[in-house]
This record gives C-alpha cells, structure tokens and sequence, in this order.
C-alpha cells in the first residue's frame, strides 16, 4: 500500500544504498536494521516483541500458531488445549488457509473448503452474541479472537468501545489471544499509530503489513512477552521475512512518519476530506453514509458502485471497486490541502455526470457480502 504515494525520495533514497549490499541473509545472522525496526515497531504498539513476514496473511498465519502455541503451554487441571478461534462476521484476513478460515465471506471461502477447522464467527459489535461464543462447547475453549479495530474490506465499520473492551475481559478471563487485525488499518491510517488506540485495552497480539514498507513485501507479528515467549526457536520461520533491505525501507519508512509529523496530516486531511464527502452525501441522493476515521474512508451508495469507478478513472481518479456499493477511500499519507480540494471537486463531477444506475438494496454490516472500494487522486 503506497502509504507515501511511489517514488518518495526518502525511499528511493534507501532503496539505492541497499540494493548494493547484501538485499538478503539468512535468517540465522544479525542484520543492522531488524531490531532497530523491531524496537520502533515494539515502541509504537505498546508491545514486546516482533517477527516479521511477507505479507499480511502471513503475519496471520503466524499470529494463530503463536495463540494455539500459548493455549498449549497454558492447560491446566488435565484439560485438552484451547484451539477454538473466533473472528466477526464481515471479516477478511487474508487468502492462505488460516487467514481465509478466519475470513468470513463465502464467496472467498467456499471455493477452497474445507478449511481450518474450529472457527466460529461472532456477530459484528454484538457483546451478548461474544459472549455466548466464549462459552466451551463441544470443540473445546477459546484459544483466540480476531479482530479488525476498523474492517476494511468490510466497507470500513468501527468496532465500537463496548465491544472491545469485552473482547479484552473475555480473552483475559479465558487465557485467550486479543488479535489486532491492523494490517489495513494500523500505521497511521486512522489518525493513530494503531486504530486500537483509541481504546484503553491493548490487545496481546498485534498484525501489521501493508504500508510497513512502503509497498515493498513486509508484514510482522508484534506481541506482548507473555504471548511471544510461548513461542521457541524453530517453530515458526522464513526465508525472507525481514530481510536487510526490506526492514531498512521500513525503518526510514516510521522514522518519516515521525519526522514529518505524517499521523498529524492524516488526521487534518482525513477531516477535511471527510466534511467534503459528507457535503457530497448531503447532495446527492443515492448516497447513504460516509464512515470512517482519519484517511480511512467509506462512502456507502444505495446503487451499484462499479460504474462510478469507471468514470472515475476516465477523470483522473484511481479507484479500485469491491463490495459493489461501499465505495472506500485510502489516500496517501502524505496528501496535501490542495490535493483533498482537488478530489473532492473532481469526485463531485463524477458523482453528478455518471448515469445513476439501479438502487440496490442496503446491507447491514454483518451481512454485507460487497467489497469496498479503494481511491486515491492520480497525480
Ligand atoms: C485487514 C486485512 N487483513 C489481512 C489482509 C491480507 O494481507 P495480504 O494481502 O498482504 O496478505 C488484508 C489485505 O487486504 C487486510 O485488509
């Protein structure tokens, strides 16, 4: 995800020095930029420690061994292990096995079944439906529970203050994981470090990927020292996570947001672009809401999306469509005044100029099978 749109200078910059050393070592030898990244990334969160991937759905992956790992060390009174897991319903994690097990569209997921088993999906933001999912069943207790802070391809829908907070006191009464979801939603792009930050309770386990690296391949696990230190050497691994190069991109990549006081523009111009949308919203009537935090933006029509990105692109305006009606926003962070102005105003024509196709009907978030829509302003 080009958090700093392409080609920043700063990056280029690393990228160069780098590419002429060694761009890969095995992961048995030290390199500069690993733990400097991991501190910052521990720092950051609020938490401990951190392994890194590839991808978002690997960093997944390796956030439900290291769950099943903890609820392993930790049975007690003779007791079989804790290997449930539990995700909301309108999530998506990912497209490997674990990830899509825990993702719950059917249409990603029943190509490919069976898939892991002993997931169960609660409904989204109801307190009294988690709760009932804590209680053992047949398969056994909780061993974790994944949640996205604010689901992304979901159509951008904010888990409430309620529900977390009970997501953290039944995970600590049932020795299970919190897993953040944060790899849409984590880094800046709310307006925060992390979109758990608006909340009191932190979560053990913390997934991350993609502007991590500015869009090169880098995805990390980040978790406390009582879930990380489950986990020993050998049991999880790979050959490319966290290569020098990769974890140097992404160190100049934090230090950026640092230095340029980059979550501070996310939230100036999340808001200014969120009045304009709701300007928008007010004007036109096939639109029905706009959600969201900092740059992190869904505007949801009552008609199909699709063409609307058509006509968009025609105009100069990069969006990408799923989810037929959420039509989802996810600037760079680096967007400036005159660039928020200058969407807005080319949004508005494509809104009014394109032939308003057939109204559909709303869908509530837990039920929504759409995919959202991604937009940036082409430069
Ligand atoms: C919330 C969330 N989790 C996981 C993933 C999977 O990440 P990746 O595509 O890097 O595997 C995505 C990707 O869109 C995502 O938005």
């Amino acid at each position: 995800m080009n958090a700093l749109g392409y080609s920043h200078h700063r990056l280029v910059k690393v990228i160069r020095r780098e590419s002429a050393n060694a761009v890969h070592l095995s992961n048995l030898f030290h390199n500069p930029y690993q733990g400097p990244l991991a501190a910052k990334l521990a720092k950051w969160s609020g938490l401990d420690r951190v392994f890194f991937s590839n991808s978002g759905s690997e960093a997944m992956e390796g956030a439900l061994k290291l769950a099943r790992i903890y609820a392993r060390k930790h049975a007690t009174g003779g007791l079989p292990p804790r290997t449930r897991f539990l995700a909301l319903e309108n999530s998506f994690h990912g497209r490997t096995f674990g990830a899509l097990s825990i993702t719950s569209t059917a249409k990603y997921r029943e190509p490919f079944e069976p898939l892991v088993p002993s997931v169960e999906f609660v409904r989204f933001n109801d307190v009294e439906d988690l709760e009932a999912k804590f209680e053992p069943n047949a398969e056994g207790g909780v061993c974790a529970l994944v949640i996205e802070p604010v689901q992304g391809e979901g159509g951008i829908y904010p888990v409430s203050e309620e529900f977390w907070q009970s997501a953290r006191d039944l995970t600590q009464a049932h020795q299970a994981a919190l897993i953040a979801d944060e790899i849409q939603s984590g880094l800046g792009r709310t307006g925060r470090r992390f979109a758990y930050q608006k909340f009191k309770a932190r979560p053990d386990i913390v997934t991350v990927a993609k502007p991590l690296a500015g869009g090169l391949p880098l995805g990390a696990i980040i978790a406390s020292e009582e879930f990380a230190s489950a986990i020993a050497p050998g049991l999880h691994g790979s050959t490319f996570g966290g290569g020098p190069m990769i974890c140097a991109v992404a160190l100049e990549f934090l230090t950026l947001m640092e230095e340029e006081k980059l979550i501070e523009n996310v939230r100036a111009r999340g808001a200014e672009l969120r009045a304009g949308l709701e300007k928008l919203a007010a004007k036109f009537d096939f639109v029905r809401e706009v959600r969201g935090e900092g740059l992190m933006l869904g505007m949801e029509l009552n008609v199909d999306g699709a063409p609307y990105v058509e006509t968009a692109l025609r105009n100069g305006l990069i969006i990408n469509c799923t989810h037929e009606h959420t039509l989802r926003l996810l600037p760079p962070f680096i967007i400036r005044v005159q660039e928020v102005k200058e969407f807005l105003g080319k949004f508005e024509a494509v809104l009014a100029k394109t032939p308003k196709p057939k109204a559909k009907p709303a869908q509530h978030a837990a039920h929504a099978q759409a995919e959202p829509l991604s937009l940036a302003v082409a430069r």
